[in-house]
């Protein structure tokens, strides 16, 4: 059984918090499909409670850190060593289609540094965290990464830039090479979830570029603990959560993908 620390604890009984409001606005998205207006409106009130929601459950249990929200972006703490890193609602476009794949996702940052995160699945109340040097857990099950090492054994998940991003064209080349090469692709819309999967060993690996530090912030220590490697596509840096490209992966198969997406983009894309 893990051992979680009280820290951990505080951030799971936050996305908890929030997910009953989540879960509960959910079951009325599919009334309103049918509406002229489309349910965006009361997507982006679900959203700003859950943030609320967790702001205020942190901000009481954790009073002086600092955050990086979502909606709210970045609000100081007084203790300038600790923030927390928030997307409330990841996977929106999911969640207002109805489509019951979407998450929690909070980390904690000590001194620059990603210590913990969790990510939570609201429509399956699984709850995926780690700590730093604690191992990786969904709920109370170690999550180890795959040990699938070969290309064609892999499935990868990837994100598609969606409209208004640059970079259409480069990630067709890079699907284009990557489909001839490995078992699947599958692209499932909330980061964070991704991340938990590559952890679990559900995917293989996971790329996308343009992401933003929420989304990626708890997933990151998610795949680290859990054996995984977390890298960039387009250099040797190790700054995903400023660039927001990311590869997340087992450590045989992210410098196998790594080399794959430069091949087919050499000169990298989707800068923020
Ligand atoms: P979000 O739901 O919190 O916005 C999917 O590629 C990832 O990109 C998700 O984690 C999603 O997080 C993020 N994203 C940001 N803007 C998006 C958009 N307009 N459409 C789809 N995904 C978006
Ligand atoms: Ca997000």
């Amino acid at each position: 059984m893990p051992t979680e620390s009280a820290t951990i604890r505080i951030m799971i009984d936050a996305a908890r918090a929030a997910a009953k409001g989540l879960a509960r606005d959910f079951g009325e998205i599919e009334n309103l499909q049918v509406s002229r207006k489309g349910p965006s409106d009361f997507v982006t009130a679900a959203d700003m409670k859950a943030e609320q929601v967790i702001f205020e459950s942190l901000s009481r249990t954790r009073p002086g850190y600092g955050f990086l929200m979502e909606e709210r972006g970045a609000v100081e703490g007084t203790d300038k060593t600790h923030r927390f890193i928030v997307d409330p609602l990841d996977g929106t476009l999911n969640f207002m289609h109805g489509i019951p794949h979407f998450a929690i996702s909070i980390a904690l940052e000590r001194q620059g540094e990603i210590v913990a995160g969790v990510v939570m699945d609201v429509a399956s109340s699984v709850i995926y965290w780690a700590e730093k040097g604690g191992g990786a857990w969904a709920n109370d099950k170690r999550m180890r990464v795959a040990a699938r090492s070969r290309l064609p054994d892999a499935v990868f998940c990837t994100g598609v830039p969606f409209r208004g991003k640059p970079g259409h064209a480069e990630f067709l080349g890079e699907l284009e090479a990557l489909t001839m090469e490995v078992a699947g692709i599958r692209r499932f819309g909330a980061a964070s979830l991704d991340l938990a999967w590559v952890a679990s060993g559900r995917f293989d690996g996971f790329w996308e570029r343009g992401l933003q530090p929420w989304d990626i912030a708890a997933g990151l220590i998610l795949v680290q603990e859990a054996g995984g490697l977390i890298i960039e596509p387009d250099s040797d840096r190790n700054a995903v959560l400023e660039t927001g490209s990311i590869i997340a992966a087992n450590p045989s198969l992210a410098p196998m993908l790594r080399n794959k997406l430069r091949l087919a983009t050499p000169l990298g894309y989707v800068p923020r």
